[in-house]
C-alpha cells in the first residue's frame, strides 16, 4: 500500500448478498465478507442491492437481511435490487414487478431507497435502479432529484451507486434485455446525464461479476457478489466472490481494488435450485449461523423494549 492509499476516506461496496433465514445458502459467505470488512474498518459501507433471495414476496427475508447488517461495524447505506423490490414491469422474468407496496416494504426496513451523502469532499449518490423503466411516479421523481444532486455538487467529485449496470459488454448496447442492465428506455438519458456531469465513477452490482473500465472520464465498476459467482459466459467482467475496497481523496482522485476473502464457498446454483427455475423456489436449507443472527436480533429488540 502506498503512503497515499493509507489515507483517504475508506469506503467498501458490497453487493448481492442474497440473504434469507429460510434458504440460508449464502449466510456464511456474507459473514466471511463482513469479518474481512470489519478488519479493514472502513468509514462507510454501501450495499448495491439484492440483499435478499425473495424480499419481494417474503417479509422475513427483508427482516433477516436487516438483522444481518448488524454484523457490520461500519454504517451501511443500502440500495434495492430486483430480489428486494421486484423487476421493471416489461422485464419481470420472475413475475414480480416492482410496485409502490413493494417499495414501501423495503423502506420500512432500510430507509430511503435513493439517497445522497457528502463525505470527505465527495458527493455520493445512490439510485434505485428498479424504478428505472417502471413507469411508477418514483421514476420521474428520482430523475428530477438526480438532476438537482448533480447540479448542486458545485464541482465536488461525484460517485454514483445503483444495482444494475449501464451496459453488458464494453459498449452501450441496444439489444440487451432490461433484466440484465438498466432498461433501454432510460439508459441513454441517464448515461448522458452522468457522463456530461463528469461523474468519477458509476458502481453497480447485479451481474455477480467484477469489472473496472473507463469510458471518457468515468470509471464503471461492477462489484463482485458475496453470495455466488455469475455463471454467464457472455458479456464482460470476471465472475468472482468478494467486495470492492475504495479510497476517496478530496482532490477527486480515488483508488479501488477487488478483495476476495479466503474461504468463501463457491456455490453451484443448479445444485441449490434443484428442479426449480429460480432461487426463490429452491428447497429450504437451515443454518446455525442464521439462527444465531435471528436470536441476536430478538435479544436486541427485547433489550430495547426493556429500556423504553
Ligand atoms: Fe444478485
Ligand atoms: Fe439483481
Amino acid at each position: 500500500m502506498t503512503e497515499r492509499e493509507a489515507g483517504g476516506f475508506r469506503l467498501v461496496q458490497i453487493s448481492d448478498t442474497h440473504l434469507s433465514d429460510r434458504q440460508s445458502f449464502f449466510v456464511e459467505n456474507y459473514a466471511r465478507a463482513i469479518r474481512s470488512i470489519n478488519r479493514a474498518s472502513p468509514d462507510l459501507i454501501v450495499h448495491t442491492g439484492d440483499l435478499t433471495i425473495n424480499g419481494v414476496a417474503r417479509d422475513a427475508d427483508l427482516s433477516f437481511a436487516a438483522a444481518a447488517h448488524h454484523l457490520a461495524d461500519a454504517r451501511m447505506l443500502i440500495l434495492p435490487g430486483n430480489h428486494d423490490v421486484g423487476e421493471e414491469p416489461g422485464f419481470a422474468m420472475m413475475d414480480q414487478p416492482v410496485s409502490e407496496d413493494r417499495l414501501s416494504a423495503f423502506r420500512s426496513y432500510f430507509g430511503a431507497d435513493w439517497w445522497a451523502e457528502d463525505v470527505a469532499g465527495w458527493r455520493l449518490i445512490g439510485l434505485n435502479a428498479q424504478v428505472l423503466g417502471s413507469g411508477l411516479p418514483d421514476e420521474a421523481a428520482q430523475l428530477d432529484w438526480l438532476w438537482d444532486q448533480l447540479d448542486g455538487a458545485a464541482g465536488a467529485p461525484i460517485g454514483v451507486f445503483l444495482h444494475k449496470p449501464m451496459f453488458f459488454a464494453r459498449e452501450i448496447e441496444a439489444g440487451v434485455p432490461g433484466q440484465l442492465i438498466v432498461p433501454s428506455g432510460t439508459r441513454a438519458r441517464l448515461l448522458s446525464l452522468l457522463l456530461r456531469t463528469k461523474v468519477r465513477f458509476v458502481a453497480s452490482g447485479h451481474l455477480h461479476k467484477y469489472l473496472d473500465v473507463r469510458i471518457g472520464l468515468t470509471r464503471f465498476l461492477w462489484a463482485p457478489a458475496t453470495a455466488y459467482r455469475s455463471g454467464l459466459r457472455v458479456g464482460t467482467g470476471a465472475p468472482m466472490l468478494g467486495y470492492l475496497d475504495y479510497r476517496l481523496f478530496g482532490d477527486g482522485m480515488f483508488t479501488v481494488r477487488a478483495v476476495s476473502p479466503p474461504g468463501m464457498e463457491v456455490h453451484r446454483l443448479g445444485a441449490l435450485k434443484g428442479d426449480q427455475p429460480f432461487l426463490k423456489d429452491a428447497p429450504p436449507v437451515p443454518s446455525p449461523l442464521a439462527d444465531t443472527i435471528r436470536g441476536a436480533e430478538r435479544d436486541r429488540e427485547n433489550s430495547f423494549r426493556d429500556r423504553v
